[in-house]
């Protein structure tokens, strides 16, 4: 994992860079300037008081969860050779279906990981889950409203009750450089041996919908998906340095099922992750900007201009990730799957019938290039002035007001179509949307 130090740098420098643009030269001194990538790095931001990480109670739906078990209200048990996990899935409103195998030695129980016992994640809009039949745990990884990803374990050994509790330590590589320093989701792919040794050297990346198909799903298993430029379903011979990586075959064969619930890793439920993880960090992070910017001026009474030109250089690159601007070609023919049927039952439709939920996979990821977490509970959750430099951005991209080339993907009628859809389907969305 890259250290915290070298986003502490490359962040001064972005910063550095939007402080010097024409906008904001005259209401900010150079010495506000410096003060702003300090106010990050100080203090980690997650010790930050404004932030508490590691203080403050959380509302997320784990929180909720173990606060019903408690009282008595949910009650699962372990069954059959998943254990908790089906019970766990219910519980929590998450699909088997979007069930997607990793063998990558790349997480904390590595030791039961491997081509033939690969972790299993299932996830829904706020939450991965990931089991591997016989390690001690199951991760439990959700998006708090305001505090960012919160981990938990499940002890898959109790034999009872499901003890579900809060983790920090999970925090020691889930606050990274690869989640924007904040606790959030982590998506790699890296070129792997069957025993499930990591080999970074040969291929690593880390990934978002932004992430060339070449470089996809090292490491994974990857079902629905005809032919296609990815390094998925591949594996190098152990003991070897060699760059060739052999198929694996599919997970009936390759996997040894007894413990799992689904032999599918569905390429469209990968494209899915890989947009959702980076865009959870996303929104974590400008909350958190905008939450340790506020308090920053004030305490050190300068201009809250320096607190608002984060807060901006935030929102373009959240929206631009929004509406999937920097897109990458699909890495191959994904075939239907009940993935893609499901997840588009999952959201809102407007008087059109039309859904950010609706899946295209023939050229792109989204029929409608607008992501579904703008309906999230963490979206919601964010400090109104970062939620009003989100929408105002936004805003300015879907009225074609920035001529930036890289905008011209975007087609006029995506543009209507989602401006559209969110009149229709987004409480609380600014009345400037026409
Ligand atoms: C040694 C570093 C490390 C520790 C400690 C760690 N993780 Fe992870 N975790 C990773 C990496 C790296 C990935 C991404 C792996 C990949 O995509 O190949 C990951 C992925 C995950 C995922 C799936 C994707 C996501 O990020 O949501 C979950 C869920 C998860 N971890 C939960 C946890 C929980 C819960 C803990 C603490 C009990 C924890 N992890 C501790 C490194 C770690």
């Amino acid at each position: 994992m890259a250290s915290r130090g070298n986003f502490s740098i490359s962040l001064a420098v972005a910063v550095a860079a939007v402080l010097t643009g024409p906008l904001h030269a005259q209401s900010i001194t150079p010495q506000d300037a410096a003060a702003l990538p300090s106010m990050r790095t100080t203090i980690p931001m997650e010790e930050n008081p404004a932030i508490g990480y590691f203080e403050l109670p959380t509302t997320d739906r784990v929180a909720t969860l173990i606060d019903q078990i408690d009282k008595g209200m949910v009650d699962f048990g372990a069954e059959g050779p998943s254990g908790f996990l089906k019970g766990l899935l219910a519980a929590l409103d998450v699909s088997v279906e979007s069930q997607v195998l990793v063998f990558s030695k790349t997480s904390m129980q590595r030791q039961f990981i491997d081509a033939k016992t690969p972790r299993a994640l299932f996830f829904g809009d706020d939450i991965v889950v990931a089991y591997i039949p016989e390690a001690p745990l199951i991760e439990i990884a959700v998006q708090d409203p305001r505090q960012g990803m919160v981990f938990y374990t499940l002890d898959q050994e109790s034999r009872r009750l499901p003890l579900i509790e809060r983790r920090s330590e999970c925090a020691g590589c889930h606050i990274s450089s690869a989640s924007m320093s904040v606790p959030g989701a982590l998506n790699r792919s890296v070129a792997t041996r069957e025993d499930g040794t990591a080999m970074p050297m040969i291929a690593n990346s880390v990934v978002d919908h932004r992430t060339p198909a070449a470089e996809r799903w090292g490491g994974h298993y990857v079902t629905g998906i005809a032919g296609g430029d990815h390094i998925g379903n591949r594996a190098l011979a152990n003991n070897s340095d060699a760059t060739e990586m052999r198929p694996l075959g599919a997970p009936e064969q390759a996997v040894d099922l007894s413990g799992y619930i689904s032999a599918k890793s569905e390429a469209a439920a990968l494209l899915v992750l890989d947009h959702q993880v980076n865009m959870m960090n996303l929104i974590t992070r400008i909350g958190w900007d905008a939450r340790v910017g506020d308090d920053y001026v004030r305490q050190q009474k300068i201009p809250g201009g320096v607190r608002d030109t984060l807060i901006k250089s935030d929102a373009r690159e959240f929206v631009d990730y929004l509406l999937f601007v920097d897109e990458a070609a699909l890495p191959g023919k994904v075939s239907p799957s009940t993935f893609a049927d499901e997840f588009a039952k999952r959201g809102p439709r407007d008087k059109k019938g039309r859904s950010l939920y609706d899946l295209d996979l023939s050229t792109r990821l989204m029929r409608y290039p607008c992501s579904y977490l703008i309906y999230s509970a963490a979206f919601d959750g964010l400090p109104a002035p970062a939620k009003e430099a989100v929408y105002a951005r936004l805003w300015d991209v879907l009225a074609g007001k920035d001529r930036d080339r890289k905008y011209s993907r975007l087609s006029a009628r995506d543009r209507k179509a989602i401006a559209e859809i969110l009149k229709d389907t987004k409480p609380g969305l600014p009345a400037y949307f026409k």
